[in-house]
């Protein structure tokens, strides 16, 4: 093929989110061609893009790499793990020389830094992308965080900042770091998903056990706060679920779920990597021991029986409304808090440079945690670039002053009721601990040093020490 005729972009794997990123690179003027070995997605897909001068598709990973103009953009929208390995061996005999490869799923970040070595020696260049908005997104605009080489992403620039999500005007899209730095990105995003959905979901369980809201005030509950200050796509959706009616005809959806959330991983990553790193996460980290405890449903049922749960005292509806917005606001924060000071850490220990700012600003619009709060949390670090921990901001403390004496109140009232907040109340002792100068710590260094001569530091004097306790 000419290379004049040939396609601007190329992408693996046309699953639902494959499908729907190569369709909207092609709404936005690109020529696009795609590749799956799955016969009737290929066909699904020429269906769907209506002129295969516009959008093709093949099924023989020759004819798809012989159809790219180079320097080669393939993106892979392919499960993360051994498969993106595989593709990127078959694909290598094919290429030239500075082609792209960008990985568009949650991939570990030590997997893209290895790829991205092993794509180096070969003169191939490889990004971690991460793509957030999930099968909409993918068609109307996600939010995209790519990390990778440099000099290369000027070739992908022009595509991403196309098919991006618009926040006025502005794409969601920017080059975030080198190597696993997009990956990273992506993981915490989840990591921040997690929290704000667990968070989303003990309001609920307070709103209806407590306060005894039907599904349609927990909709208009929820769809208020959506016109306020906790605006996000997570309060949004909630608030539609809650309309939602069970399409076997039995009531509402949502009561029909069975309460155990699944996960693939991304949540859990983060935890485990702010646990290497030395940062605490507890929101996060609540979020996915949630997951695990609600697995555990058979388990629950029959402890359930074993103990008695106190009944809710009784309190007035709207003022619990209004705590419970409170709660969710301050605790949200905690969720951004936790993650992006993660975020500021592992760019130090990974040598990412990330800028948190343009961060807060590519998730405006187009990813999953989306919300209103993330232009203040962008003011935050454009303001101070070394802002490791949100709470440090002079915007956020005033935020979280004016909500925390509520969220006291509402995180007592729960623990009164036997109903259970983990997030929200990790959230409020994360606060608590973050923000006190004296914890009871010294006890432990003083245990440490008895049992075991692990030496302590002292508040009065420089140096190491140990002493022989009760001699
Ligand atoms: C996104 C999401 C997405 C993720 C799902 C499911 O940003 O579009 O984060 O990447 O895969 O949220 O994650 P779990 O199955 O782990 O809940």
């Amino acid at each position: 093929m000419e290379q004049q005729n040939r396609y601007d972009f190329g992408l693996v794997g046309l699953g639902v989110m494959g499908r729907n990123f190569i369709l909207n690179v092609a709404d936005n003027g690109f020529k696009a061609f795609g590749y799956d070995l799955d016969e009737e997605k290929v066909a699904a897909l020429k269906k769907e893009g209506g002129d295969t001068e516009k959008v093709n598709a093949a099924t023989d990973i020759a004819t798809f790499v012989a159809a790219l103009a180079t320097p080669r953009k393939i993106m892979l929208l392919v499960p993360a793990g051994k498969v993106v390995d595989i593709v990127i061996d078959n694909l290598i005999p094919h290429l030239s020389k500075d082609d792209i490869i960008i990985d568009g799923g949650n991939s570990f970040f030590t997997d893209t830094d290895r790829r991205e070595a092993y794509l180096k020696e070969k003169g191939l260049h490889f990004f971690g992308a991460g793509v957030s908005g999930g099968a909409k997104g993918a068609r109307k605009g996600p939010s995209i965080m790519p990390g990778g080489s440099k000099s290369a992403y000027a070739e992908v620039q022009p595509v991403f900042e196309a098919v991006a999500a618009k926040f006025k005007g502005e794409p969601c899209v920017a080059y975030l770091g080198p190597k696993s730095a997009g990956n990273y990105v992506k993981m915490v995003h989840n990591g921040i998903e997690y929290g704000m959905m667990q968070l989303t979901s003990e309001i609920y369980d307070l709103l209806r056990k407590a306060g005894k809201l039907d599904n349609d005030e927990l909709h208009e509950v929820y769809n208020t706060w959506n016109q306020g200050r906790l605006q996000s796509f997570l309060v949004e959706i909630t608030a539609e679920i809650f309309k939602q009616d069970d399409d076997k005809g039995n009531g509402r959806l949502v009561d029909k779920i069975l309460d155990k959330a699944k996960q693939k991983g991304t949540g859990k990553w983060t935890s485990q990597n702010a646990m290497d790193l030395g940062i605490p996460v507890p929101t996060i980290d609540i979020a996915v021991s949630m997951r695990e405890i609600s697995a555990l449903k058979e388990e629950r049922v029959l402890a359930d029986k074993l103990y008695d749960r106190p009944t809710p005292a009784a309190i007035d509806k709207n003022e619990l409304i209004n705590k419970a917005e409170e709660a969710l606001f301050f605790s949200f924060i905690m969720a951004y808090a936790q993650g992006l000071h993660q975020l500021a850490d592992a760019s130090n220990e990974y040598g990412y440079d990330l800028d948190l700012g343009v961060i807060a600003k590519i998730w405006r619009a187009g990813c999953i945690i989306r919300a209103g709060l993330l232009e203040d949390i962008m003011e935050a670090y454009n303001r101070d670039r070394k802002l490791g921990n949100l709470l440090a901001s002079p915007i956020f403390v005033e935020k979280v002053q004016a909500t925390v004496s509520r969220v006291r109140a509402l995180v007592s009232y729960a623990a009164q009721s036997g109903i259970p907040m983990p997030g929200l109340s990790n959230a409020l002792t994360y606060f608590d601990a973050y923000t006190s100068s004296h914890l009871p710590l010294n006890l432990i260094q003083a245990q440490r040093d008895h049992f075991g001569s692990h030496t302590y530091e002292r508040v009065d004097m420089e140096g190491i020490f140990h002493t022989e306790w009760g001699a």
